[in-house]
This record gives C-alpha cells, sequence and structure tokens, in this order.
C-alpha cells in the first residue's frame, strides 16, 4: 500500500478502494516532538484502545471516518479531508489550559470546547472561531457545527468512561470532511485524551509520559482493562 502520510506517531495507507489504513506505530512523542521515545507494543494497546471509543461512537451515531479493524496494530478508515483544527473538549483543568489562565489543575469546567490550529511550525496556537472563519479553515457554521459534535462526543465518552472508573478531563479530537458530511477523525486514545482514575485521581494517559513519571503503557493497560470490562 502507498504511504500518504507519515505522522508522529500514525502512518496512513492509501487502500485504493477510496478507504485509508491507518497504523499506530510503537512512537510516542510529546511537546511538538521534543521527546520521542519508542515503546514496544504500544501500536498494538492504542488500535484496541481506539476501536473501542469509536466503535462506541459510530454505535451512538455519531459520523465516524472509523470502519473496523484492519491488524493488530491498524484499523481502516473513510479517507477524510482533515480540517486543520485541533478542537479540544475540557472537563477538568489541566495542561495548556492551567498554564494560559493561572487555573489550579482539577477545577471543574463546564464543558467547554477550544480550537487549536493544526500547524506544528507555530506551535499549534489557540485560535477563536472568528478567526478560523476569517482564514478559511471552515465557515461560521460548521464551526459551529463541530462544537455540538465534539460536546455530543463528550457526552457519550464521559459518560462511558465513568460507568469504567474513569474521570475524562479533557480531550482532542480532529474532524473532516467525507462527501460534504463532517466526521470524527483521527484517533481516541490515551494519547489525545486525559483520563484520570476517578477514585485517585492518577494519570493513566500521556501525561505520565510528559512529566517522565515512569511507563505510560501501565497506565494505558489499565485504560483498556477497564474500558473492555
Ligand atoms: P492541552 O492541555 O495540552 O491543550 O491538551 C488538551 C487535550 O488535547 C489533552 O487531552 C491532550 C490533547 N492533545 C493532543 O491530543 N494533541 C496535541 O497536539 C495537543 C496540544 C493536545
Amino acid at each position: 500500500m502507498e504511504l500518504i502520510r507519515r505522522g508522529k506517531v500514525k502512518s496512513v495507507y492509501d487502500n485504493a478502494d477510496g478507504s485509508v489504513i491507518i497504523q499506530f506505530r510503537d512512537d510516542i512523542t510529546a511537546g511538538n516532538g521534543a521527546k520521542h521515545d519508542i515503546i514496544e507494543g504500544k501500536g498494538i494497546l492504542l488500535n484496541e484502545i481506539n476501536e473501542i471509543f469509536f466503535n462506541l461512537l459510530n454505535s451512538h451515531g455519531v459520523a465516524t471516518h472509523y470502519v473496523k479493524k484492519f491488524s493488530a496494530n491498524a484499523f481502516k478508515a473513510k479517507k477524510v479531508q482533515i480540517i486543520p483544527l485541533e478542537v479540544v473538549v475540557r472537563n477538568y483543568a489541566a495542561g495548556s489550559f492551567c498554564k494560559r489562565y493561572g487555573i489550579e489543575k482539577g477545577k471543574k469546567l463546564e464543558p467547554i470546547v477550544e480550537f487549536f490550529l493544526k500547524d506544528d511550525a507555530l506551535e499549534d496556537p489557540l485560535i477563536c472561531k472568528n478567526v478560523a472563519a476569517l482564514l478559511g479553515y471552515a465557515t461560521f457554521a460548521q464551526l459551529d457545527r463541530i462544537e455540538q459534535i465534539a460536546l455530543n462526543v463528550n457526552q457519550i465518552l464521559f459518560d462511558f468512561t465513568r460507568n469504567h472508573g474513569i474521570l475524562l478531563a479533557d480531550f482532542k479530537i480532529e474532524v473532516g470532511f467525507c462527501d460534504n458530511t463532517i466526521l470524527v477523525a483521527d484517533e481516541i486514545s490515551p494519547d489525545t485524551c486525559r483520563f484520570w482514575d476517578a477514585e485517585t485521581g492518577a494519570s493513566l494517559d500521556k501525561d505520565i509520559y510528559r512529566h517522565s513519571e515512569g511507563d505510560p503503557l501501565i497506565g494505558y493497560r489499565e485504560v483498556l482493562r477497564r474500558i473492555s470490562s
């Protein structure tokens, strides 16, 4: 299969029939690629977690790019034209939100949606809807629709993870166009979500790696174990 794109942790291949095959590699990165490691088995683990979350969204009628598992570390997806915005939903303050606004980690937020411009060279700056529309990334109506989709995805993921002893603090999704429909694309995994143990508050996600707090796969395996039960 022809390699279409090699991202920091995933590779996308053309599957000829109009779909793509997205492979999770064993890479892990943080700080816009400043920190990089390979952790054997990570790709397989992420593929399994991602499969559960996308099947959940599909079963709730959310339009997504996810078709089905393809191999141990890859899945088949509809080819979408990605909108270069990272769509972040926050239930609890963490990460860049705390840094930007001087807010204490863990503060309960009404679910809020933020947009970031997906541009490594600019270090993914926060972008408001007005600027995103002005620069032509999407129309106002599309941005409103993306916000609605993101909040709906949040509700589904939040309720599901809560039932498995996990607090969904925040997450990022990407969306794209396919046949004039906006689909949820990319991945949903401990690389792109903050999952906190509902009792202890311990991170079960990439913050373990960002903050060099041990083997991130221990947290990732725990997420998989809980959401599979
Ligand atoms: P942030 O607090 O660093 O803005 O991240 C918010 C959420 O988005 C967090 O769950 C991590 C996720 N995220 C990504 O998946 N990719 C990214 O490039 C960034 C900046 C955040």
